[in-house]
């Protein structure tokens, strides 16, 4: 088994998601919370958890989350977060996807209603993944892979474009991975989680945002490596290049999907 790495979610890139990422909008947790029928008794993890944007709305529902993740720095500002938000029923657990099985040692088998993972199941072996849930899963529990909508860089709009421009320039290299959101990586997942034995479903929540400059920078800065963020001199380079490439507009409109996946255990 190849050792898990790190992907650089700490230090600005952490403060920077924390503030600008986008969190879910209730009908996505609905969706959830009705593939698993969850309720007040049943406990959940979030895998890949991030600052806790999924992990925070899921445990409104049930009677404990678990956010799992292996970036201190993400899981100190999911800390927060709970806090500010009243969330008392939260716990955070420094860890990889492959630490699922030592999770479920401590929990014990078949006492977990949904494994979730938010905008991070690119970086998972995901076979793994739905296979090493399976013991943990309660009855009509399963496991959920949710995308919150395309990178701010590939979106189709003309801002959209702008930026990626910007980005490539930056960058000198291509930038049009889609990190998991686009329908050939959806299909690959769905394919991984029937393998496993999971019944699949799927829901899409759109809606459309207004984002403005700062917050396109923001969401930039969390999307890039710690270093380009962290550097003084970089940073403010990339930022007086963004601004001046998108400056003339004033509204920047964001059509969102969200697509949660579900496989759940009959
Ligand atoms: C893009 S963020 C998603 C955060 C949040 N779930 C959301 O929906 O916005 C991806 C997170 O996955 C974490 N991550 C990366 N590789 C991972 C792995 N192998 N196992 C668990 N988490 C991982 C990163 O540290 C990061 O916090």
């Amino acid at each position: 088994m190849s050792e898990p790495v790190l992907r650089g979610f700490s230090g600005d890139v952490a403060q920077n998601y924390a503030r600008f990422r986008r969190g879910y909008p209730s009908p996505v947790v609905d969706a959830l919370a009705e593939a698993f029928a969850l309720d007040r008794t049943d406990v959940v993890v979030d895998l890949g958890c991030g600052t806790g944007q999924l992990t925070l709305p899921l445990a409104g529902r049930v009677r404990a989350a678990v956010g799992v993740d292996p970036e201190p720095d993400m899981l100190r500002l999911a800390g927060t977060a709970a806090r500010h938000a009243g969330v008392r029923n939260a716990s955070w657990m420094v860890g990889f996807d492959s630490d699922l099985p030592a999770l479920g040692a401590l929990l014990g088998p078949g006492t977990v209603a949904a494994v979730t993972a938010a905008v991070a199941i690119h970086w998972m072996d995901q076979a793994a993944l739905f296979a090493a849930a399976r013991p943990l899963l309660r009855r009509g529990g399963g496991v959920a892979v949710v995308t919150n909508g395309a990178p701010l860089w590939l979106q189709d709009s003309d801002w959209s474009r702008t930026l990626r421009g910007v980005l490539e320039a930056w960058t000198a290299r291509d930038v049009g991975w889609a990190c998991g959101t686009d329908e050939g990586s959806r299909a690959g997942y769905r394919d991984a989680m029937a393998a496993a034995g999971y019944t699949t479903g799927e829901t899409r929540v759109e809606y459309e945002a207004e984002l403005d400059l700062d917050g396109i920078i923001g969401g930039m800065f969390s999307a890039m490596s710690a270093v380009d963020v962290s550097d003084p001199y970089r940073r403010n380079d990339f930022e007086a290049r963004v601004r001046a490439a998108l400056a003339p507009r004033t509204r920047f409109v964001e059509h969102v999907t969200v697509v949660v996946q579900t496989g759940t255990l009959g």
